[in-house]
């Protein structure tokens, strides 16, 4: 049997960003979540993430926006610069005036904790060290799940928020794998103060050389520090080849320092300060578009990365779950005689999987300018990203994506599913 009214009671697995942001949109909804994350309360994955209008109006809507907001770093373009200093393009990744708000970046971690404590003030249960390993039975009117340890529940309906490499979707699609797209990004940290920045240089920058491009991005609210890296193609390794290059930072940091004199001066200066023991490298892998986020009883549901984890070269990876949860939350809250989960999920998952699709393009599109000059040069037009709004950016070439209100969006589907 299908829902026909709000849920009483979900659970989500995976208390990473798609899973917390929708606990609390639930709450606000009334709707009772409990949380099941893997990993202990204070794991710190480090690092930071940049989000864009999509997302903070989602993180407004439940409150976590004005609670983040002064910890995080304001901006608006990521410039494209060259080997001369100029600036090529510039890609808007956020702006008050054209789509309500800045970009921010922040620190993943601090945007867990500041979650997490509203999750406690809302008194919405979390369980930490919980790792589900299988859904023991799916529909018709509960999902049985188990953790390791030994521990058995059940739900009337079941979240999967548990990244790319998904237990939950694992019972249900598991030939599905995550792949590797040929490119990974090596970075480190470095300071402000020991870069030698051209007077008006604006930042962050993807600074493009012969060598492909260079990432110089500011983090902690003043700015004082900058993430930098490069961004190259690396062929596949396993994965203990994986984690082997992880600890070798010796060798990441030989590698960033690869054809250091090709890099204009600023670059230069980023990699004469890169401190060898925050090396880091990030290998971009995916998931093949699936064919449906639910499970055929559809009291399983896959959001996130789980449902679509995707390369990282436009930064929709979290933007992307945030607007998952947004508008599933709404929906199930909803759900009534006349608008049934079976139906309701369909509209949800045939937008989400649209806009996902309009995302992976741009995304390619973004890899490929980050390409090598020499292979750039043979690309067709069309396939390398440039803004091509009259005035860079002013006319909004990305109001497709940064523009909707998911929970607005859901209201129309409801008054849709009503009239039929
Ligand atoms: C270095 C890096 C930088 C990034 N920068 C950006 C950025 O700037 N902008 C952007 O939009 N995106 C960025 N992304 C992508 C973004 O991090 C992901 O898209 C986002 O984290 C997806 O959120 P999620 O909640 O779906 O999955 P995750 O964040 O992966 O969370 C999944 C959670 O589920 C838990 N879990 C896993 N398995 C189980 C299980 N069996 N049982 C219980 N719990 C389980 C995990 O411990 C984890 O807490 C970046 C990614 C990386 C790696
Ligand atoms: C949730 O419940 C509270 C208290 O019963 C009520 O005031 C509020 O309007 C409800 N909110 C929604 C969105 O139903
Ligand atoms: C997914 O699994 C791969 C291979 O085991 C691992 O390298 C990677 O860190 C995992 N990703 C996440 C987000 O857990
Ligand atoms: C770029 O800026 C640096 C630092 O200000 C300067 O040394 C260099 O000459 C500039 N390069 C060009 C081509 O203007």
């Amino acid at each position: 049997m299908t829902l026909t009214a709000p849920p009483t009671k979900v659970a989500i697995i995976g208390g990473g960003l798609a899973g917390l942001t929708l606990a609390l949109a639930l709450h606000d909804l009334n709707i009772s979540a409990t949380v099941y994350e893997a990993r202990s309360e204070d794991f710190d994955q480090g690092g930071g993430i940049m989000l864009s209008p999509n997302a903070l109006r989602v993180l407004d809507s439940v409150g976590i926006y004005q609670r983040i907001r002064d910890r995080s770093l304001q901006f608006d373009v990521l410039t494209f610069k060259n080997g001369q200093n100029e600036t090529t393009d510039e890609y808007y990744f956020g702006s008050e005036k054209l789509y309500g708000y800045h970009a921010i970046r922040i620190m993943r971690k601090e945007l867990l904790d500041e979650m997490k404590a509203m999750l406690r003030e809302y008194h919405i249960p979390i369980h930490y060290d919980s790792k589900l390993v299988a859904i023991t039975s799916d529909g018709p009117d509960e999902v049985k799940f188990a953790f390791a340890g030994g521990r058995a529940e059940s739900a009337p309906l079941v979240i999967g928020a548990d990244g790319i490499n998904s237990t939950v979707r694992g019972t249900f699609l598991p030939q599905v794998k995550p792949m590797y797209a040929g490119f990974m990004g090596i970075n480190s940290v470095v300071q402000r103060s020991q870069l030698r920045i051209p007077d008006g240089y604006s930042l962050p920058a993807t600074v493009m050389a012969k060598s492909g491009a260079f990432l110089l991005v500011p983090q902690k609210p003043d700015g004082s520090e900058l993430f930098i890296g490069s961004q190259r193609r690396f062929p596949a390794l396993d994965a203990a080849g994986w984690e082997a290059l992880r600890k070798d930072k010796q060798k990441l940091y030989d590698m960033l320092q690869e054809n250091k004199d090709e890099w204009p001066d600023v670059v230069q200066s980023a990699l004469e300060a890169a401190p060898v023991d925050r090396m880091g490298f990030w290998a971009f892998h995916g998931i093949p578009p699936l064919a449906s986020w639910l499970s055929d009883s559809k009291r399983i549901i896959l959001v996130g990365d789980a449902a679509h984890a995707i390369p990282p070269t436009a930064g929709q990876g979290a933007n992307q779950a945030f607007e998952d949860v947004r508008a599933l939350a709404t929906l199930l809250s909803e759900l009534s005689p006349d608008v049934p989960l079976d139906k309701a999920a369909a509209k949800w998952q045939s937008y989400r999987q649209d806009r996902i699709r309009r995302v992976l393009d741009l995304t390619q599109q973004m890899n490929m300018k980050r390409l090598p000059e020499s292979e750039r040069a043979k690309m067709p037009p069309g396939a390398i990203w440039s803004d091509k709004s009259l005035t860079r950016g002013e006319g909004g070439e990305l109001r497709w994506l940064y523009d909707p209100d998911l929970a607005q969006e859901v209201k129309k589907w409801v008054e849709e599913l009503k009239q039929t």
